[in-house]
């Protein structure tokens, strides 16, 4: 009974193979040349190392609880390099978002200079604009690590640590304070202007 069926089945297999390869003369050419790619793609060397934390940033535990779940991936040397970082074309891409991450922004160097209290007025200065705009966590890093997700309360722990609250009021604030809202309109419009250029650059990418 099983012999009949197997004899049954030999020719009909090899009919089907005969018309597909009648039908699809490049098909199956494509097919393996695909699967040839994609191995010698795998021989494409991707850099997973995580370099010394140097100097880590000073801030609160909630503060560094929130960097570390959003941006610590691509923003410093503790890299959690996940399963797909190992499989190419993926590796080729998230190990040259890692590099760049690092080399414009780094929490793992933050450098000896900042102190406790001189890093939330750095933060300010580097930081804050790319996530109020959005623009930072990437967006395509998100569906894959939910937790880097900013919530409300993120928000607003990480606006009033390094002051961005208080520029506001003062912005909106009339008057008295003349000298000092001038100054932080000029820090508005120069991490705007740096905003505008990052932008560009980050448009090839998409
Ligand atoms: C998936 C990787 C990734 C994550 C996660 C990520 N970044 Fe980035 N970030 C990059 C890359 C790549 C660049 C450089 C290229 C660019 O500007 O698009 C960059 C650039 C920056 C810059 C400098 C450029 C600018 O727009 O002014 C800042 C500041 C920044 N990131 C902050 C953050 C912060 C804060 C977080 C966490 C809330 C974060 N990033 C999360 C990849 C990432």
């Amino acid at each position: 009974m099983d012999k009949t069926s197997s004899e049954d089945r030999t020719p009909s297999a090899e009919n089907a193979f005969e018309n597909d390869k009648k039908k699809l003369p490049w098909g199956r050419a494509v097919l393996v040349l695909l699967v040839i790619l994609f191995l010698a793609l795998q021989l494409y060397p991707v850099d997973h190392s995580n370099p010394e934390v140097v100097a880590d940033i000073i801030a609160p535990d909630n503060i560094k609880a929130i960097l570390r779940r959003a941006c610590y991936d691509c923003h410093s040397n503790e890299t959690k390099w996940l399963w797909y970082s190992y499989v190419a074309p993926a590796s080729i891409l998230v190990a040259r978002d890692v590099q760049q991450g690092r080399e414009r922004l780094n929490f793992s160097e933050w450098g000896e200079d900042y102190d406790e209290e001189d890093t939330p007025e750095m933060f300010l200065d580097e930081c804050w604009e790319s996530i109020e705009s959005g623009e930072m966590p990437l967006w395509f890093y998100l569906p894959l690590h939910p937790e880097a997700v900013l919530t409300d309360e993120d928000l607003d722990a990480l606006r009033t640590w390094c002051g961005a609250d208080q520029l506001e009021e003062d912005d909106a604030a009339d008057g008295d304070d003349g000298a000092a809202e001038h100054d932080h309109n000029q820090d508005d419009q120069a991490a705007q202007k740096e905003n505008g250029s990052e932008k560009n650059s980050s448009e090839d990418k998409k």
